[in-house]
């Protein structure tokens, strides 16, 4: 299972998955890690695996479609499975999506589709839900509304802020991303329509009700 990793910061998704290749857990190789952001930490993180990592400037193309065009040939050249994105921060062309469709996953912190977008833990916070999570899904047109893969509840304590939701759901998110990297492996993951089906896997264990106190 050979992967290319787009990524924009931090990289501690990226981290995760990297481990999880270099523990043996997921076979294959994470070919190439391309960031947007010079400065990202995740290009660090990328070295400290020996993964090549580059640095694709977007000032360096005249505008979202040619720098699209040139990162699909890009990753094309590396041949892999699939593209994960892993907190990478720009807009997809529809060009992007397609050329990668049904290879392509994202991992968003929220149970979607509440809260797309930007800051979607302080979105969960200000609304004031009791539970948020994270979902891993696969990349469509619609920004953060594919299909589903994978979905953790977090629960949300009144005394949570933007940070230690964020944090809460960090951990989720380090699980189950190598997770469903290695579902895809071995091949256990298919498509059908809005439902993903994941052989073997087993949803709903979780004990995610909330604290009734009287019933
Ligand atoms: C994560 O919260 C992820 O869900 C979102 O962007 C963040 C990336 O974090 N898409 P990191 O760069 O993997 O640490």
């Amino acid at each position: 299972m050979d992967i290319v990793v787009l990524i924009s910061g931090r990289g501690s998704n990226l981290q995760a998955i990297a481990r999880a290749y270099s523990e043996g857990k997921i076979k294959g190789k994470i070919k190439l890690v391309i960031s947007n952001k010079e400065k990202a930490k995740g290009l660090k993180i990328a070295r400290e695996f020996g993964i090549k990592g580059e640095f694709i400037d977007p000032s360096a193309f005249k505008n979202r479609e040619e720098y699209d065009i040139h990162l699909v040939e890009r990753i094309k050249k590396e041949n892999p499975d699939l593209v994960v994105l892993a907190g990478y921060m720009r807009i997809l062309s529809d060009y992007f999506i397609e050329s990668f469709e049904g290879k392509l996953v994202n991992i968003h912190p929220s149970l979607t589709p509440a809260f797309k977008g930007l800051k979607a833990q302080k979105q969960a916070i200000d609304y004031g839900v009791k539970f948020s999570g994270c979902t891993v899904h696969f990349v469509t047109k619609d920004l953060d509304a594919g299909p589903v893969i994978v979905q953790a509840v977090v629960p949300v304590a009144l005394e949570d802020t933007e940070e230690s939701l964020t944090e809460k759901i960090l951990a989720y998110e380090h699980r189950v991303y190598p997770q469903v990297i290695k579902w895809i492996s071995e091949k256990r993951v298919r498509i059908s329509g809005r439902q993903v089906i994941v052989e073997g896997a087993r949803y709903g264990t979780l004990p995610v009700n909330p604290a009734l106190e009287d019933f």
